[in-house]
């Protein structure tokens, strides 16, 4: 599939669907506290989504069955909500939304410590935050996509974490998932010349150990292999000839 450049009309659809949705992670924030269910907040989520007109994309995708995915401590991503999971003081969580707009797909993560965490959980969060800034002053037009990867890895590496390697971040727009994928590693060639117009979801997920992950039985959920704490930052991001907009921040 070619990579898909949006027009103005769409490139202003993809804006307000992503302004929505940094909306409602604002909101989520707020929420995050010790003794609330990872069920809730999908709920509120859900409700949030729905109340300004949208549709939840993650919500029946391959089967996932809620609007955020909710992933805590050793869990990367696609954590299924539960209302027998409650966090606690010390906790990190991951939440990740995504919704449609006049069918248009915006999608995001962020990672929360649960009340007072400790300074290596807090310092995890804030590398990953921190990758995807590093990764998206390389997303311009006349760049190439593995020149983003690169610039990840290069932060990311620094500090000694592993960068997961089996999911990646994609483009967006009429779908939640369009070509390209977009590795949070290092790649050997740059790859295809970024455009202008072009909506790219980038989402490093970033372990405290090793790269290496595993699913759960419920097939979803995507944890480390070694136990250790997992961070996930992302953001829908519209390449321009200058720099770079970040859709889904507030
Ligand atoms: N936000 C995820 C991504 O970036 C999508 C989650 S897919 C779901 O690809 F099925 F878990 F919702
Ligand atoms: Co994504």
């Amino acid at each position: 599939m070619a990579v898909s450049v949006k027009s103005a009309r769409e490139i202003e659809l993809m804006r307000e669907s992503c302004k929505i949705l940094a909306e409602v992670h604002e909101k989520l924030g707020e929420a995050i506290c010790p003794g609330i269910s990872t069920a809730e907040i999908d709920a509120l989520g859900e409700r949030l989504i729905r109340e300004s007109g949208c549709i939840p994309n993650f919500l029946n995708y391959n089967g996932y069955p809620a609007s955020v995915c909710v992933s805590v401590n050793d869990e990367v991503v696609h954590g299924i909500p539960s209302k027998t999971r409650i966090l606690k003081e010390g906790d990190i969580v991951s939440l990740d939304a995504g919704l449609i707009y006049k069918g248009y797909h915006s999608d995001a993560a962020r990672t929360y410590g649960v009340g007072r965490i400790s300074e290596e959980a807090e310092k995890l969060i804030q590398v990953t935050k921190q990758s995807f800034f590093e990764g998206i002053k390389k997303a311009r037009a006349g760049n190439h996509l593995y020149d983003i990867s690169a610039a990840i890895d290069a932060y990311v590496s620094s500090y000694g974490y592993g960068i997961v390697r089996s999911l990646v971040g994609h483009g967006i727009g009429t779908a939640l998932h369009e070509d390209p994928q977009i590795p949070n590693f290092k790649q050997w060639r740059r790859g295809l010349k970024l455009q202008a117009g072009m909506t790219l979801a980038i989402e490093p997920m970033i372990n405290m150990g090793g790269y290496e992950v595993a699913w759960l039985d419920d097939d979803w959920t995507v944890v480390t292999q070694d136990g250790s704490l997992s961070a996930h930052y992302e953001n829908t991001v519209l390449i321009t000839d200058g720099e770079p907009e970040i859709l889904t921040l507030p």
